[in-house]
């Protein structure tokens, strides 16, 4: 075009996408909508539902040093968000499609719902960029715990605390044996497996998708900022991210243009429905 942007049709992406080998795609809160968690910052996000805690910045819910002097404040409102345990969408089958094809160079997820691990997602194609409900630690002796095990005291707004730990907290400090979920808070840093594989796949990703994220969370939103230009780069998102530059934005939900896809990729594209929980308005 005159101002120099390529124009990228849907059926040339539909093209790159049959060629590739090697797509990355990255995701965030949007693609777990439609089984009914919250996104961050939509108008019904988590963000605009925590007025209440009169918090100065709603994203200090997940900040490291809030919880270390406050667990509580994370503790309070952590159900909201709580994952399912079984489900996952049709999105996530998408995903795992392009795994099972041999298409999917990696998954680089900012959601901490862990939704990947029961919608088969091989954890070498899975970076959980801000880790996940998936496991817990303990922040005294940094014992390791299966996520699910204090489920039931987020139900219950409780803190949940290291039972090794607690014998001795009489007069210790307030997180003394509190244990938290492995998210990556703000304030803490990503994975290491974020950082070694991220330099090695932006040379070898052959097409880009992003999927259900405003992009405001650094540094998963400069990733496509390092990719080659050349890489076609794809954004499939309820709303537009007018100050990023994609060759094609597909609006609307993320499970029925994923369900889209599908049926212009053709029938071997098809995906089982017993597999997900499908609402395509949500
Ligand atoms: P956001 O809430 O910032 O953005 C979600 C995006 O998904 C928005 O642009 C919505 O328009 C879009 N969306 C919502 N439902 C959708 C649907 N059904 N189909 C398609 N798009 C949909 O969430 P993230 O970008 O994931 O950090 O937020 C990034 C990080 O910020 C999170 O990982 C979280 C938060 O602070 C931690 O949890 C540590």
């Amino acid at each position: 075009t005159k101002d120099g942007k390529r124009i990228y049709s849907i059926s040339q992406f539909i093209n790159d996408l049959r060629l590739s080998s090697n797509v990355l795609i990255i995701t965030g809160a949007g693609i777990s909508t439609s089984l009914g968690i919250p996104d961050f910052r939509s108008i019904q996000g988590l963000y605009n539902q925590l007025s209440h805690l009169h918090l100065n910045d709603p994203q200090l819910v997940f900040d490291i040093n809030e919880f270390t002097k406050r667990p509580e404040t994370f503790y309070s409102v952590a159900h909201l968000i709580l994952p399912p345990e079984d489900k996952f969408s049709l999105l996530h089958a998408f995903i795992r499609m392009l795994q099972d094809k041999k298409q999917l160079l990696r998954n680089y997820t900012q959601n901490i719902d862990n939704l990947e691990y029961y919608a088969g997602i091989d954890p070498s194609k899975l970076i959980q960029c801000h880790g996940s409900f998936g496991t817990a630690s303990c922040l005294t002796c940094r014992s390791r715990f299966a996520g699910p095990k204090i489920f039931n005291h987020i139900k219950q707004k409780q803190i949940p605390r290291c039972s090794s730990c607690w014998k001795n907290t009489q007069e210790a400090a307030i997180s003394y044996g509190v244990i938290k979920p492995d998210i990556t808070f703000f304030g803490e840093d990503l994975p290491k497996k974020f950082y070694k594989s991220i330099v090695n796949d932006s040379k070898k990703c052959d097409l880009v998708l992003v999927v259900g994220t405003s992009l405001k969370v650094e540094p998963v939103a400069s990733i496509i900022d390092n990719i080659p230009r050349r890489i076609p780069r794809v954004l499939i998102n309820k709303d537009p991210l007018p100050d990023r530059d994609f060759d094609l934005t597909l609006l609307g939900y993320s499970d029925a243009i994923a369900s889209l896809i599908c049926s212009k990729m053709g029938p071997e594209w098809s995906i089982p429905h017993h597999q997900f929980e499908q609402d395509l308005t949500s």
